[in-house]
């Protein structure tokens, strides 16, 4: 049994292999034979903050697989959580009636907390500002699927970096293969915090910072735009302020390189310009689409299947 708590947790021997399984299964959906690997098996899905694609995807991995799922969406309020149950008493009882248990929540740290009663495989699907690791391996197997390599990139992070939960997982990931330089493009208000900026510089890891989303972007072969996480600001007022700082527009296209990607986890608000999404270059619901694949990987991946 493995938990995926941290895009850290992985070695670059663990991640080829995962995105060996889910070309298996991308291929496995696309021609409608797919090997039923979680049969009798039961996916928990907890989920105590929103979600569309990380919940449904999961669950949708889960039954194409012939596994089936339970869930609670909402679990603030539709679970015991209300009452005031700790999440260590909620994950003791998931794990003795599933076999599998995704959990999202708020609070950074939680998962961690919850591994540590856990019986059953526990999966991170996003624990407040800290780590998005199944976004972060999704977005690692889109890299690997448009440009054919994981080396040699130079990504861009636009937007909130301050706050953006699959930033801090997918970097990790990246990092890991030689000649990747980043670009993290931000306010200041929302920039990386700076003991993960820290972190990076004693690790000799290539990084630039920049107050300008435009001034790089001929550079890039990666642009990873993200939402301003409203849920994470004190207030209101202090969202207005930075919330349509940066925007990626139709015009800064001329200024990509032909072959560079737009990814965005989604959902996007407005840091996106609409027009954007016809250019062959916007990848953002392909790699939406790539989660399920991922995420069926990732369910056989946590039970040793
Ligand atoms: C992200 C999340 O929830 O962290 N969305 C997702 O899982 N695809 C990013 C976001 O909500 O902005």
């Amino acid at each position: 049994m493995k938990n995926i708590i941290s895009a850290n947790q992985f070695k670059k021997e663990d991640l080829e292999k995962i995105i060996t399984r889910a070309k298996v299964m991308e291929k496995e959906c696309k021609s409608g034979k797919i090997k039923k690997l979680l049969k009798d098996k039961i996916v928990a899905c907890i989920f105590f903050e929103p979600s569309t694609r990380t919940r449904l995807s999961f669950e949708t991995a889960a039954f194409k697989l012939g596994a089936q799922v339970i869930s609670a969406e909402n679990a603030m309020e539709n679970s015991s959580a209300y009452k005031g149950e700790t999440i260590e008493d909620t994950t003791k009882i998931l794990c003795s009636y599933a076999d599998v248990v995704v959990i999202r929540h708020p609070k950074a740290g939680t998962l961690e907390a919850a591994a540590k009663v856990a019986i059953k495989p526990l999966i991170n699907a996003g624990d407040g500002a800290n780590e998005h690791p199944t976004q972060g391996l999704l977005d690692l197997y889109t890299i690997k699927k448009e440009h054919k390599r994981l080396t040699n990139l130079n990504i861009g992070f636009g937007g909130d970096l301050l706050n953006s939960r699959t930033l801090k997982s997918l970097v990790p990931l990246l990092r890991q293969y030689s000649g990747n330089k980043f670009y993290f493009l931000s306010p200041k208000e929302l920039e990386l915090p700076r003991e993960f900026i820290r972190e990076l510089k004693n690790n000799g890891v290539l990084f630039e910072e920049s107050r300008s989303l435009e001034e790089k972007l001929p550079e890039l072969d990666v642009l990873y735009m993200t939402r301003v996480q409203k849920e994470r600001f004190p207030d209101e007022d202090s969202y207005n302020k930075v919330k349509d700082l940066f925007i990626f527009r139709k015009k800064h296209l001329k200024n990509m390189k032909k072959d560079a990607i737009i990814m965005h986890p989604l959902p996007k608000i407005n840091e996106i310009e609409i027009e954007v999404d016809s250019d062959p270059r916007a990848a953002y619901f392909r790699q939406a689409q790539n989660g399920l694949y991922v995420r069926m990987a990732l369910l056989c991946y946590a039970l040793e299947l």
